[in-house]
């Protein structure tokens, strides 16, 4: 009797510590498929904006933002977009020509006007390219794009 009494007290703890364990490990797993989950966008603006990208910029700037080197600037990356935001706004509701330096790169090419989104769509757009391929900017909200689009050019 008093042998079974010892093995009962032995086992417990180790009973416990294997369960202790288990309970980690499965609270690690729903971790892991939640930042799996994140990994494609959760953040309603962020998944906003990537079908915005998808629709309108992804044939000249490509899917990683890399652009084409001659052709068309890189958003991954690029100094242009850690300058003035109000500059990266009038880029898109006004598209540029003419000769623009990136990364220390010149390009002279044309980039169309997107007059037609709305502040929303910009703004989740402009959030996803600072915030995607490893930029990191603060994200940008409709009402810097609605200032822009009210200020005369
Ligand atoms: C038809 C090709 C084309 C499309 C589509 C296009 N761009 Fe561009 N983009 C360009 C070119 C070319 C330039 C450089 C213009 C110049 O030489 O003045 C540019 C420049 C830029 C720049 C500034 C330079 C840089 O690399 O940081 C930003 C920001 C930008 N584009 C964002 C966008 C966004 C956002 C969209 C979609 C809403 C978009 N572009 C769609 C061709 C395009």
């Amino acid at each position: 009797m008093s042998t079974t009494r010892t093995v009962a007290r032995v086992r417990l703890p180790f009973i416990l510590a294997a369960l202790i364990a288990v309970a980690g490990c499965s609270q690690q797993s729903g971790d892991a498929a939640a930042s799996d989950q994140s990994a494609a966008p959760q953040d309603p603006v962020m998944a906003r904006g990537e079908s915005v990208y998808y629709a309108n910029c992804v044939a000249c700037h490509l899917p990683a933002g890399t652009g084409l080197e001659g052709a068309f600037p890189p958003l991954a990356g690029s100094d242009y977009l850690e300058g003035d935001r109000s500059r990266v706004i009038a880029t898109i509701l006004y598209g540029r020509q003419g000769p623009i330096t990136v990364n220390g790169v010149e390009y002279n090419g044309v980039m169309p006007k997107f007059a037609h989104l709305n502040d929303a769509e910009v703004a989740a757009v402009v959030t996803y390219i600072f915030q995607s391929w490893g930029n990191d900017l603060p994200a940008m909200g409709p009402e810097e794009v609605a200032a822009v689009r009210a200020a005369p050019r």
